[in-house]
């Protein structure tokens, strides 16, 4: 029940799943910073957490990582082109999970910024701002548009399956 299995995601997996899907999609709200630069109920209630619930997601996916290389040989397998193109789909999200974090602290630290997490400084004020920090933080908001892209292509795969396949692909995710 909680180990993946050849018919169904177990427990963990799914808690990994659904608890990180909800992190990333309201990470996507500080999008809402173009609008009225960033002055407005969405960027005042989510924008405080984006850089913590950043790091928290990098940390999860870590854990989901080494979890996923342990439930290897038990897991639900797509065979196909499709399968394929889901797998890498799902490889390029992991890459963005893990390496958004550092960049957006880059760009944060590069723009002359103290860093914070949950409250406490990872970093403090730096004496000067650094460009090349910036230049290379600012490949976070790239990654976020791949990301943003990427998690369209899934769920509309996930309803492809569900409602017009109809076999059981969201099931065992569920
Ligand atoms: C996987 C976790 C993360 C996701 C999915 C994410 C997502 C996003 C998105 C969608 C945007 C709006 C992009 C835009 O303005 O065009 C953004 C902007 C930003 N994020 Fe993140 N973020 C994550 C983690 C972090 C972390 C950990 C930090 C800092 C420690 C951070 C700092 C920033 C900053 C400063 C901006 C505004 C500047 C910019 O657009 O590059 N983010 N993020
Ligand atoms: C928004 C609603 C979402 C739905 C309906 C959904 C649905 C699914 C389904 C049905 C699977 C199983 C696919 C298979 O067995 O081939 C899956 C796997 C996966 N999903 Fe999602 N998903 C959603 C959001 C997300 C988000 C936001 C992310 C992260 C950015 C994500 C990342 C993954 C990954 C990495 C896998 C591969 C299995 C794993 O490593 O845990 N999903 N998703």
């Amino acid at each position: 029940m909680l180990h993946d299995s050849h018919h169904r995601y177990g427990l963990i997996t799914r808690f990994f799943h659904w608890f990180m899907a909800v992190l990333v999609l309201q990470q996507f709200f500080k999008f809402g910073d173009y609008i009225n630069d960033g002055e407005h109920w969405l960027g005042d209630t989510f924008g405080p957490y984006h850089t913590s619930i950043g790091a928290l997601i990098m940390l999860l996916a870590i854990a989901r990582l080494l979890w996923t290389k342990k439930q290897k040989s038990q897991r639900p397998q797509t065979p196909g082109v499709l399968g394929k193109i889901a797998k890498g789909s799902h490889h390029i999200m992991y890459t963005c999970m893990l390496v958004m974090p550092p960049l957006g602290v880059l760009y944060i630290y590069g723009k002359g910024y103290p860093v914070k997490l949950f409250g406490m400084t990872l970093l403090d004020k730096p004496v000067e701002k650094t460009e090349w920090m910036v230049s290379l933080g600012n490949f976070h908001a790239v990654l976020a548009l791949v990301l943003v892209a990427l998690v369209f292509a899934h769920l509309s795969g996930a309803m492809y399956h569900h409602f017009i396949r109809r076999d059981e692909t969201l099931k065992r995710m569920v």
